[in-house]
């Protein structure tokens, strides 16, 4: 069954020093994820570790949270048919090397740590997310 849903999608500094947010907003808008809202910022290492503490018990954790807050960001609402897994099939897997042909990890994923997105991962984690940027 389909439903309208949003989700939270973030480009990672690795890719807008790039300068791939077109090519990534050009995957999403091909794929019926329509772009709602869109602000590009550069966070804290403090508002990074907020963002990610669901892993902060993970030995990536402190490293994660210095990388998010590198340099700019882009943060979007994506809206769409099933937002949410949709746009997780786009993004692919975690890690770059494992991710399906045409992913934007795939297309422009460095590594694991530095791979160009990030997307909710439920629902209920779109909510708290989308929350998290946009609420006010
Ligand atoms: O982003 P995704 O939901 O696919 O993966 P996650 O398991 O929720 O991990 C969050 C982020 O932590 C990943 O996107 C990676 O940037 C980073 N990570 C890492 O640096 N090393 C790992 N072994 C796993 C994740
Ligand atoms: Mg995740």
């Amino acid at each position: 069954m389909s439903k309208l849903q949003q989700t939270l999608s973030i480009i990672k500094p690795d890719a807008i020093e790039r300068n791939l947010s077109g090519e990534i907003k050009s995957i999403f808008d091909k794929n019926n994820l329509k772009v709602k809202e869109s602000k590009k910022i550069h966070i804290t290492k403090d508002e990074a570790a907020e963002f990610y503490k669901v892993h902060q018990s993970k030995p990536f954790y402190n490293d994660l949270c210095t990388y998010l807050s590198s340099g700019p960001i882009e943060v979007m609402i994506l809206e769409g048919e099933n937002a949410v897994s949709e746009n997780r099939r786009l993004m692919g897997a975690t890690d770059p090397k494992n991710a399906e042909e045409n992913t934007i990890r795939k297309l422009y994923g460095i590594s694991i740590d530095k791979n160009s997105v990030h997307g909710s991962d439920s629902m209920e984690n779109a909510a708290k997310e989308i929350d998290f940027f946009f609420k006010n």
